[in-house]
Formats: C-alpha cells, sequence, structure tokens
C-alpha cells in the first residue's frame, strides 16, 4: 500500500497560550509561534498540532468553542494563522487543528439561538431534556469537571429544560443525532481544508453517541469526585455502540480527502477494540491515541508496564492499524518528573523516555517543553491554579472535610497546569515567553531549565531529541520494523528489536536509580554498534554483560 505522509512524521504538540506571547499581553500568540517556527524545523518536527485556536470564553482554555470559524482575538487573526501554515508548509511542516466535536461553548450561536424555545431550528443541535416531576435532573450522570452539585445536567431558565454536558457547565454537549447539526459540522470542517490545513486532532471522539434512553448509570458514587449521587460513568457515553456510522459518515464527507490525516483521542480504547476505530478497511480514522502510557493520575511507568502495552499496540499495528505514542500533552502532568527523575537524574532520564518513544512502532508526538526537558511545578496557594480539574477537585476536597493543605497537595501533583506553564525560552524575566504578567505563573525552576541554557548544554534533552528525529529519518526499521522484546523479566530494563528486511536496530534501557547489568544475548554478543547513546557512546557490544548507569540507554545497529 502506498504510503502516507503522516507514517513518517515526528508530531509536536503546541499549546499557543503559553507558547509564545509576541504583543506583551502575557498570553501566547500566533506571531509568537511563527517566530519560533525555525527552531521547530531545527528540532526535526514535521506535523504540527494546534490545541484549539477558536474563538472562545476560555472556560477550559479554548475546548470550549463559541465560533468554529474564526481565531480567538488573543491570539490573533486569520490572516496571522494563514501566514503561519503557509510559513509551515514552505519549511516542510504540517498543521493539523484540535477539533471539538463532542461539545461547544455555551456562548456558541448555535447554544444561543437552541435555548430560545422548543421549536427553534437549533433546539435539536444539543441534548435537552425536561426536570423529572419533582423538579430534578434527568438522570444521575455525573460530569467530569464536577462543578455546581456534581450533575452533568444544568438548568436552563430560558429553555426550561435541562442540557446535558459532560465536561463544564459552560461545555454543552452537541446532539450527533440531529442530520442538521451534522451537516453543519461537516460544513465547517470542510472549509477549513479547503483553508490548507492537514487534518485534525478529534477531541474525546469517542464520546460523541449517549447511551440510548439515556437511562441512569448503575454504578454507585464514589465521593469525593461523585457528589449528591451523581456518578461520573465512562461507559455512558464512551465507545457506545452506534459510534461508528458517525465516524463513517465523517470520514465519507470529510477526512476521506486527500492528504488528510485524522488522529482521534482515543478515551477508553484500548488494544482490543482499537481496530474498530483505526484499520484503514473501516475508512474511520487515521490514527489513535490512546491513554495506557501517559495517564496523568497513574504512577510512574514501569518496565513491565512498557512492555505490556507495547505488544498489544503493536499487534494493532500489525494487523495495520496506526497509533500516537507519547508520554505527555497539554492534559498530563510533566513526563520527566512523573515517569523520571526531575532532580538528579533529569536530563539523562528525560533524553531515556523520549528515546522510548521515538523507537517504538507509531507516530511520536512531542509535547512543548519535554524537548528541553520541562518539570512539573508546585504553587503555593489555590489561586495560582488555573485549570478546572484542579480547582473544582480542591473545592469537593475541602466540603467533603479534608484541610486545605492536604488537599492542595493532592491536586497539585496530577494538576494539568503542570504541563501548561509558559515556555522556558531563556533565563531572562519571565523565561523570555512574554514582556507582560503572564496568564500562568512561570515555572520558578526556569532559570536552569530553559532553551537557551539547554542548548549550550554538553547533556542537552533539545540536541538529543534532535538525534531521535534524525534516526527516524536514517532508520527504515524505526518506522517499519516489527517490534521483538528480549529478557522480559527484568523489573529494570527494557530492551527491544525493530526490524526489517533492510536492518535491525537494538533498543536497552535502564529505566531505574540503579547500576545494572545486562546479560547481551547471545546471537547478538559482538554485532552491535552503538548509533545514539544518552551517556558517552557504547563502542560495541563485545563482552557477555553490558553495564547500564542509572537511566541510562542507548540505540544499537544489530550489524
Ligand atoms: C480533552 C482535552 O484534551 C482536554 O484538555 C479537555 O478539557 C477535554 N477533552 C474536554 O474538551
Amino acid at each position: 500500500m502506498e504510503k502516507k505522509w503522516w507514517q513518517e512524521a515526528v508530531g509536536y504538540e503546541i499549546y499557543c497560550k503559553s507558547f509564545c506571547d509576541s504583543d506583551g499581553d502575557g498570553i501566547g500568540d500566533l506571531r509568537g509561534v511563527t517566530s519560533k517556527l525555525p527552531i521547530l524545523k531545527e528540532l526535526g518536527v514535521t506535523c504540527i498540532w494546534f490545541a484549539p485556536l477558536y474563538a472562545s470564553p476560555q472556560a477550559d482554555n479554548g475546548y470550549d468553542v463559541a465560533d468554529y470559524e474564526a481565531i480567538h482575538p488573543d491570539y490573533g487573526t486569520m490572516e496571522d494563522f494563514k501566514e503561519l501554515l503557509d510559513l509551515a508548509h514552505s519549511m516542510g511542516m504540517r498543521v493539523i487543528m484540535d477539533m471539538v466535536l463532542n461539545h461547544s461553548s455555551d456562548e456558541h450561536r448555535w447554544f444561543q439561538e437552541s435555548r430560545k424555545s422548543k421549536d427553534n431550528p437549533y433546539r435539536d443541535y444539543y441534548i435537552w431534556r425536561p426536570a423529572k416531576a419533582d423538579g430534578s435532573e434527568p438522570n444521575n450522570w455525573g460530569s467530569y469537571f464536577g462543578e455546581g452539585n456534581g450533575s452533568a445536567w444544568q438548568w436552563d431558565e430560558v429553555a426550561g429544560e435541562y442540557y446535558l454536558h459532560q465536561y463544564g457547565i459552560k461545555m454543552p454537549d452537541l446532539n450527533w443525532e440531529c442530520k442538521a447539526l451534522r451537516e453543519e459540522i461537516y460544513g465547517m470542517l470542510n472549509r477549513w481544508l479547503d483553508f490548507g490545513i492537514d487534518g485534525f486532532r478529534l477531541d474525546v471522539i469517542t464520546r460523541l453517541k449517549k447511551m440510548p434512553g439515556l437511562p441512569d448509570s448503575l454504578k454507585k458514587p464514589i465521593p469525593p469526585m461523585d457528589r449528591n449521587g451523581f456518578v461520573v460513568d465512562r461507559n455512558m457515553c464512551t465507545n457506545v455502540e452506534g459510534i461508528h456510522p458517525i465516524l463513517r459518515e465523517l470520514n465519507e464527507r470529510v477526512f476521506c480527502r486527500e492528504g488528510c490525516f485524522t488522529m482521534g483521542e482515543g478515551a477508553g480504547v484500548t488494544p482490543f477494540n482499537a481496530a474498530e476505530y483505526i484499520l484503514p478497511e473501516r475508512r474511520e480514522l487515521d490514527s489513535i491515541y490512546h491513554f495506557q502510557l501517559a495517564s496523568r493520575k497513574g504512577p510512574r511507568l514501569t518496565a513491565e508496564q512498557f512492555r505490556t502495552v507495547q505488544k498489544n499496540w503493536a499487534k494493532v499495528g500489525e494487523s495495520g492499524g496506526t497509533y500516537i505514542q507519547y508520554l505527555s500533552n497539554h492534559d498530563s502532568q510533566r513526563q520527566v518528573s512523573q515517569h523520571g527523575s526531575d532532580l538528579q537524574w533529569r536530563t539523562r532520564s528525560a533524553r531515556l523516555l523520549g528515546t522510548l518513544i521515538h523507537t517504538t512502532p507509531g507516530i511520536p508526538f512531542i509535547y512543548q517543553g519535554e524537548e528541553i526537558g520541562m518539570v512539573n511545578v508546585r504553587f503555593d496557594s489555590i489561586e495560582d491554579y488555573n485549570c478546572c480539574y484542579t480547582v473544582g477537585p480542591y473545592h469537593a476536597m475541602l466540603e467533603s472535610g479534608m484541610d486545605p493543605a492536604t488537599a492542595l497537595a493532592e491536586v497539585a501533583r496530577t494538576s494539568r497546569d503542570n504541563a501548561r506553564t509558559p515556555y522556558q525560552w531563556n533565563a531572562e524575566k519571565n523565561a523570555g515567553f512574554t514582556t507582560g504578567k503572564p496568564w500562568l505563573k512561570v515555572n520558578p525552576r526556569y532559570e536552569q531549565i530553559n532553551l537557551e541554557a539547554d542548548l549550550a548544554a554538553e547533556d542537552s534533552v533539545f540536541r538529543y531529541y534532535q538525534s531521535l528525529t534524525a534516526l527516524r529519518r536514517e532508520h527504515p526499521a524505526i518506522v517499519e520494523g516489527s517490534l521483538t522484546f528480549l529478557s522480559e523479566d527484568d523489573p529494570d530494563v527494557i530492551c527491544y528489536t525493530r526490524s526489517c528486511e533492510k536492518e535491525t536496530l537494538l533498543v536497552v534501557a535502564n529505566l531505574s536509580e540503579r547500576e545494572r547489568e545486562w546479560e547481551i544475548p547471545h546471537p547478538i554478543r559482538g554485532r552491535c554498534r552503538c548509533l545514539l547513546c544518552n551517556m558517552e557512546k557504547k563502542i560495541g557490544l563485545t563482552g557477555e554483560k553490558l553495564s547500564l548507569a542509572p537511566w541510562e540507554c542507548a540505540v544499537f545497529a544489530v550489524e
């Protein structure tokens, strides 16, 4: 089958609000991004994913869209976006837009119309239900953001009914059963492709279809997040039967267009149901990213977990499906803090984690700042946090009787703001992100951790990532090779080969703070030439054992 451009891509997610501010208002913008395209090119990026850039009241930093066809004024204008797009294309980089199709903002014109009356032509664009006889919510579903009384239903005075919102109160769910809504969305998506973008990252795409009849969840509420008897039950709206016809129609009407790449956010997608979404013959999505490695609240990644997840997904790959490799994005913690060692072995573990992502099958996505080893932040006051997943749970914990210091510690570790603090360009004021007051405080460690310092350092994470992206360009086994794990019982050392007709590569990584010896399997003894190492280069694997320092990793060509 002919290769698609995205199969060899190196992705990079930009959270515009925190990337680079060109006009001093404290908020990152498109001109700021345009000024930094050369550095992304140098890194080896070939596909940029923009978190939502659309006009929005910013209740969830843009995932609450008020107009899908306008750029948010803080970020610039449509002309600024066009300039950025053209420049990116001329430099050989594609651009995909985040598309939020599960919900809009309550300030969207559709919603404003919809609430007006039952016979308004937009009424069915959203999910309205009358109150129960006692005035209570239509069912017991809870919302992910846990605002208000915890329900996923909000009473609307104007409409005289409740509307469904899986996320924030200001983010009403769109009704995909409504044909007029679907037509409206297809038109909008096609206009974006006509504009010249290269595809879409599809926000919570597995949640468009709701359980028919909207029945009560039978799960027991688990406080403090489930409050007042409401239950956050993913099964009510995730991967519900009937999601696939929706995706097939989207594909038929939009995604099938030449060159268009789609990457779905795969909440609830596992290797066991992924094929239905991404096998090419299904004509639904080109790729999916899953949560089995990068879960915001999860513990540190272990060698065993890594092997299991990669092995299961590799089977999906062998049957023709494409998936994304990543360890962090705008919803997660900083990967070096969650899975590596953000003090003693910061750069070394940052380089190791990058190696795992860039040498396993799939499309690697880098999240801004990862390439310089940016770390989690800890603010002293809840006032300094912005993320709704942080502030909401904090208040729920206080309500349940927890003391403020414990509640703050609890939410700070997993806060999405860890990933959202401004990009650290240099050691100047505000890390060179803005000349104004940043919308979210800069991580105080910016004086040591910033791009300028990183580029000048011997153990530069950025330079190492450049080598990783070069490896992908130069070695076909990285893109198309099969994956085989060796030493499968080792608690710390991950070891695998990638093999295609032309070559075999070997990756060895010590995922621990201990020095480790790794026994070199007989068939490859004396045959390995080091291509890349996150410490000093290992010359060749001649003896019986390879000794690995804490967090050391290396990539070899097996000759
Ligand atoms: C997933 C997005 O990545 C996240 O940032 C957002 O809050 C939710 N979807 C709701 O749109």
